[in-house]
C-alpha cells in the first residue's frame, strides 16, 4: 500500500493475530509498518512462531516478536511487562484473532456445546478485554485499540453459529471499552470485514460458497481485500479518525446493507 507521509511515525503498534501471510493481522502490519509505525507482533504459540519470525524478519526487520496465547493470563501479563521494558509507551493495540472449534462451525447453532461457546468466547471476545486492561496503562499518550469483527454478529450467516454470537459480545466489549478508555484519550473501534480467505476462515463450512455469493451481491460487485480492510485500520490508528471511538465501521465492499 502506497503512504508517503508517514503518519503513524513514532507511533509503537502491538499487532496480535498473524499466523501467514494472508492473515488480515499481515496486511495490517504492512500498513501501519509503511505508514511509519514501530511494531511488535504476537505469536499464539510454538507453531507460529517460526512462520511470524520468517515473515517479520524478511519484511519488517527490528519489530518485536512475542509469544501470547490470548488463552494464558500469564502469557498477557508478560507481554504487558516486556512492552514496558522495550517502549515504555504503547500507542494502538490491533486485535485480529479468533477461534472456535471446527465441529461448531457447522450445522445447527442449537447444537452448540457449553464448552465450545465458552471457548469461542473466551478467545474471540474477552481476549480484547484481558488485552486492552493489560495495555491501557502503558498508553499514557493516548491510543487507539482496533479488533476485527464480522457481519455474522448482526445477521444469521449459515455456518458462523457460535462465532456470529462470540462477534456480537466482542462488539459490545468495544463499546464499554470505548467508554471506560475515551477519557484517557484512548479509542476503541472494531472493523467489520467482508469475507476472506484466510487461515480462520477456512474453518467455517461452506465458506467458499459464502465468498462466491457474496461477491455478486456487494452494491461495489466485489469483494473487499485484505489490504482494503488494512487501509480502515490505518485510518483508526491514525488521527485523522480523531472523533470516532466505540464504532463498527463496516470495510465490505457495502454488503450489509443488503437484504439478501
Ligand atoms: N477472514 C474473514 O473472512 C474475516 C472476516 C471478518 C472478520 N475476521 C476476523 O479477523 C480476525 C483475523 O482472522 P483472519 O481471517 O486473518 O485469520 P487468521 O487465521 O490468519 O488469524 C487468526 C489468528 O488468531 C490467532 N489465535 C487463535 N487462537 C489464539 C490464541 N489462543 N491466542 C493467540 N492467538 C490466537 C491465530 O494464531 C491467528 O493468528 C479474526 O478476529 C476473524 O474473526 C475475519
Amino acid at each position: 500500500m502506497k503512504n508517503e507521509n508517514k503518519m503513524l511515525r513514532g507511533k509503537n503498534i502491538v499487532v496480535m493475530g498473524v499466523a501467514n501471510k494472508r492473515s488480515i493481522a499481515w496486511a495490517i502490519a504492512k500498513a501501519l509498518s509503511t505508514a511509519g509505525a514501530k511494531l511488535a507482533f504476537t505469536y499464539q504459540d510454538e507453531r507460529f512462531k517460526d512462520k511470524v519470525k520468517r515473515l517479520v524478519d524478511k519484511e519488517m526487520p527490528g519489530s518485536l516478536l512475542l509469544p501470547c496465547n490470548v488463552a494464558e493470563d500469564g502469557e498477557l501479563d508478560n507481554l504487558a511487562a516486556r512492552l514496558k521494558d522495550e517502549w515504555g509507551v504503547v500507542h494502538s493495540l490491533v486485535h485480529s484473532l479468533a477461534y472456535a472449534k471446527k465441529e461448531e462451525l457447522d450445522g445447527l447453532y442449537a447444537d452448540t456445546s457449553r464448552e465450545g461457546f465458552l471457548l469461542a468466547h473466551n478467545i474471540s471476545a474477552y481476549s480484547l478485554v484481558a488485552a486492552a486492561q493489560r495495555l491501557y496503562p502503558l498508553m499514557s499518550e493516548g491510543g487507539t485499540i482496533i479488533t476485527l469483527t464480522f457481519q455474522g454478529s448482526q445477521r444469521v450467516v449459515p455456518n458462523y453459529n457460535v462465532m456470529g454470537v462470540a462477534k456480537a459480545s466482542l462488539e459490545a466489549s468495544v463499546r464499554y471499552l470505548a467508554s471506560d478508555l475515551g477519557p484517557q484519550k484512548i479509542r476503541v473501534n472494531a472493523i467489520s470485514a467482508g469475507p476472506i480467505k484466510t487461515l480462520s476462515a477456512k474453518g467455517v463450512k461452506d465458506f467458499n460458497r459464502l465468498l462466491e455469493g457474496v461477491a455478486e451481491r456487494t452494491p461495489l460487485r466485489s469483494l473487499a481485500t485484505a489490504d482494503d480492510v488494512a487501509a480502515t485500520a490505518l485510518f483508526l490508528a491514525s488521527d485523522l479518525s480523531r472523533a470516532i471511538t466505540g464504532t463498527v465501521l463496516y470495510a465490505d465492499c457495502g454488503y450489509h446493507i443488503m437484504a439478501t
